[in-house]
């Protein structure tokens, strides 16, 4: 495509990032232990027995980081504050001395003019609150709030977005149903307990947050991907739905006041023991605004979920082996914003893991570059369509700690030396910032 694409005036260009992927500094400031030390230092359950104990060490170098984005022009960085730094224990008293890490961070965004867009929870629990049971228990989600309150109290005076949680689906999946993420757990029953608890913490939290920040917009981060039956056979398409209402629908329904997906509950045989009556109350607070997470769409066959089956040119894959799709990108924001009318929505994450061609600059990620330019394509289009878009955040800004895969995923528009944790803004981290400056996607 040759044509080029003009956002909106004041859209915002922004990249993303979260604690534990990055900070390293574990044991630093009172920092208490999280659930993500606690799992990744169990044998077998990361790949190489990576941890974040050190990541891109950011929580020493987050002037250099922040110097980045200057340099790369960024107008907003989503980062996520540690519970364990701010209430090492889960509860009790607040710890100062590790907010004053993202009271600076704050500061230096705000002096140069790039937006905090800082996220409460990016999976990273107290492991004390998963002794005390976790998100399966209902305590989990009123220590959130309490936490929530205090960040908000220290950084709402600064701050215009505050995000309560990312991607719950994957907190409650992949941390207690597959247990491929921590906590490690595999039971249905905690699964659903978790998904329920996140969105009441959400939702005691939106009031914690309006309490001690009343200047500040509240949402919530979710992943989307689009379900698409593999053929028009009655059985692909319901699974397709079925899948549709797990992931896409069941957090955002309740949020909108609609209560969980029926088909959905039926189809887990959910009791809903846990789901006490004003709790769909607490949970649909109003949302100033919706983060979207989008890497990927899900064909479904119903003897088995499959990988693209189609034989046009969309069937790439990136190194996670996720299928590039970026048309599924402009489906779900206008999806959203036909069935849902919630605005407005920022793209939160999107973007692409491939390795580098050398160990050596320059860093030439022609790959990485196509997967966000047509991804913006996507967005574009989306806003064409009426769908309220106002920024899009890359994944990631830097190589990080990618949970279960370590160190072998690289996501960054900046390339991460991990021996000598040097950074270097590879070919796709240029192009971004040019997009940055200009509002302009282009073909160069
Ligand atoms: C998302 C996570 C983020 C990162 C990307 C690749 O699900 O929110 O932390 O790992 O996937």
């Amino acid at each position: 495509m040759s044509e080029n694409l003009e956002f909106p005036e004041g859209f915002i260009w922004g990249a993303a990032t979260a604690s534990y992927q990055i900070e390293g500094g574990v044991g630093e400031d009172g920092r208490g232990e999280s659930i993500w030390d606690r799992f990744s230092h169990t044998p077998g359950a990361v790949v190489n027995g990576d941890t974040g104990d050190v990541a891109c060490d950011h929580f020493h170098r987050w002037k250099e980081d922040v110097a980045l984005m200057v340099e790369l022009g960024l107008g907003a960085y989503r980062f996520s504050v540690a519970w364990p730094r701010v209430v090492p224990d889960g509860t009790g008293p607040v710890y100062q001395r590790g907010l004053d890490f993202y009271d600076r961070l704050v500061d230096a965004l705000l002096d140069n003019g790039i937006e905090p867009f800082p996220t409460l929870y990016h999976w990273d629990l107290p492991q004390a609150l998963e002794d005390a049971g976790g998100w399966p228990a209902r305590a989990t989600a009123e220590a959130f709030a309490e936490y929530a309150g205090a960040v908000a109290a220290r950084l709402g005076d600064r701050v215009r977005r505050i995000t309560t949680l990312n991607e719950p689906f994957v907190s409650a999946i992949l941390g207690h149903l597959t247990g491929e993420h921590a906590p490690g757990k595999r039971s249905l029953g905690d699964a659903l307990a978790t998904g329920h608890h996140l969105l009441l913490g959400h939702g005691l939290a939106a009031q914690a947050i309006r309490a001690a920040a009343p200047n500040a917009d509240v949402g919530i981060v979710l992943n989307f991907e689009p379900k698409h039956p593999a053929s028009d056979d009655p059985r692909d398409m319901e699974l397709a739905e079925i899948k549709h209402a797990h992931m896409n629908r069941w957090f955002l329904d309740p949020l909108t006041g609609r209560g969980y997906p029926e088909a959905g509950v039926a189809a887990h045989g959910w009791a809903m023991a846990e789901v006490r009556p004003p709790d769909l109350g607490d949970i649909a607070q109003p949302l100033d605004f919706l983060g979207v997470n989008y890497y990927t769409r899900h064909i479904l066959r119903h003897e088995k979920s499959v990988a693209p089956v189609n034989t046009t040119a969309s069937a790439r894959t990136n190194d996670m082996g996720w299928e590039i799709y970026p048309a599924g990108l402009a489906e779900i924001l206008n999806w959203v914003w036909d069935d849902y009318r919630i605005g407005p929505m920022f793209v939160t994450e999107n973007g692409a893991a491939f390795h580098d061609d050398s160990d050596a600059a320059p860093f030439v990620d022609v790959d990485r570059l196509e997967y966000i330019r047509e991804h913006l394509q996507a967005v574009h289009a989306a806003i064409r369509r009426g769908a309220p878009v106002e920024g899009y955040f890359v994944w990631s800004l830097l190589d990080n700690f990618e949970w279960a895969w370590g160190y072998t995923q690289r996501f960054g528009i900046v390339r991460v030396d991990y021996e000598t944790m040097e950074r270097t803004i590879r070919e796709s981290g240029r192009w971004y910032s040019k997009v940055a400056r200009s509002g302009v996607v282009g073909s160069q």
